[in-house]
């Protein structure tokens, strides 16, 4: 165990991806979260500070995302003794369908493992950050986790036994607009039907299979085709203002797909080119504002390494 000490970067990502609940997702460049932590003789996961949350996580070791993964890790590794002291950064907003919490447990199970000597691979780390998915939303999905922990595209072919696999990474723009209205992921997940019509299930196939094959292939055009949901946008959407009319002026500006990131309220589109989506994001934020709206937008490449160390 060399280092006593870390900083990292653990990136916020899109999940869904529209068509693929719950298993579809992709991280970007920008936002993200940064971590510092340390090594220190007494022992027990404490956190030192939390900036940029204004205050709403929890700084009980056992209630915070961040510390219960890194704790549970090292319940896991045996190494429950071992005094580690967190700083955490969040650089985007909380609750906002950019995979928050997601960022935060990833940060921290990537920073304690690498503190550690990498004892651990990525696909065994999952989990564990699953865990602090389920504690911060109620539900351990890894749609949000698994494109922040391996970066690039990933796909959850199941959950029981989980199986991730690392899809082909487009070379795109992804354009984030966080409107500021609330959408608690819990809410945003009860309002879902639990029962689907085959003849939408038949088109959400359609639609999945040709987003999977469209990277492969780095068919954007088809990409862009396969960006639709019949089951959980038409519901969701309803909960974020203007959703039909961004979606149409996006679409209409060189956006090769539009819908809700994660559960939202954030919207995301992608794009051939950065000079289309900073066009769209501005045209976006204005339309908004206009409407009384105020938001955040967030403009990067699809990123493709996951979180990363700082220092
Ligand atoms: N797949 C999850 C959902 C992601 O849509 O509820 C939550 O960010």
């Amino acid at each position: 165990m060399s280092k006593r000490s870390i900083r990292v970067f653990s990136p916020a990502t899109v999940a869904n991806v529209v068509c693929g609940f719950d298993i579809l997702g992709f991280a970007v460049n920008e936002p993200g979260d940064e971590l510092y932590m340390e090594l220190c003789d007494e022992p027990g996961v404490v956190i030192a500070s939390i900036e940029g949350d204004e205050g709403k996580l929890p700084l009980d070791p056992d209630k915070n995302t961040v510390s219960a993964c890194v704790k549970s890790i090292l319940r896991h590794l045996g190494k429950e003794d071992l005094g580690v002291k967190l700083k955490l950064t969040k650089k985007m907003p909380l609750g906002s369908g950019l995979g928050s919490s997601s960022a935060s447990a990833v940060a921290g199970i990537f920073a304690i493992n690498e503190l550690l000597g990498r004892p651990l691979t990525k696909h065994e780390l999952l989990p564990f950050a699953m865990e602090g998915e389920a504690l911060a939303c109620g539900h351990g999905h890894a749609d949000n986790v698994a494109p922040a922990l391996f970066g690039g595209f990933t796909l959850i072919k199941s959950y029981e036994p989980l199986e991730v696999i690392q899809l082909p990474v487009p070379d795109l723009y992804c354009a984030l607009l966080y409107p500021h209205v609330d959408v608690p992921t819990r809410d945003a997940r009860q309002i879902i039907r639990s029962k689907v019509a085959l003849k939408d299930a038949v088109v959400q196939w359609g639609n999945i299979a040709g987003l999977v094959s469209a990277l492969y292939q780095h068919d954007y055009d088809l990409l862009g085709r396969s960006m639709k949901d019949v089951i959980v946008e038409p519901v969701r959407s309803i909960l974020i203002p203007e959703f039909d009319s961004m979606k149409q002026q996006a679409l209409a500006n060189g956006a090769l797909g539009f819908g809700i990131s994660g559960s939202g309220p954030t919207v995301f589109s992608l794009y051939r080119n950065k000079e289309d989506a900073e066009k769209v994001l501005n045209q976006l934020k204005a339309f908004l504002k206009e409407k009384g709206i105020e938001s955040n937008i967030y403009l990067s490449k699809v990123n493709s390494e996951g979180p990363v160390v700082l220092e």
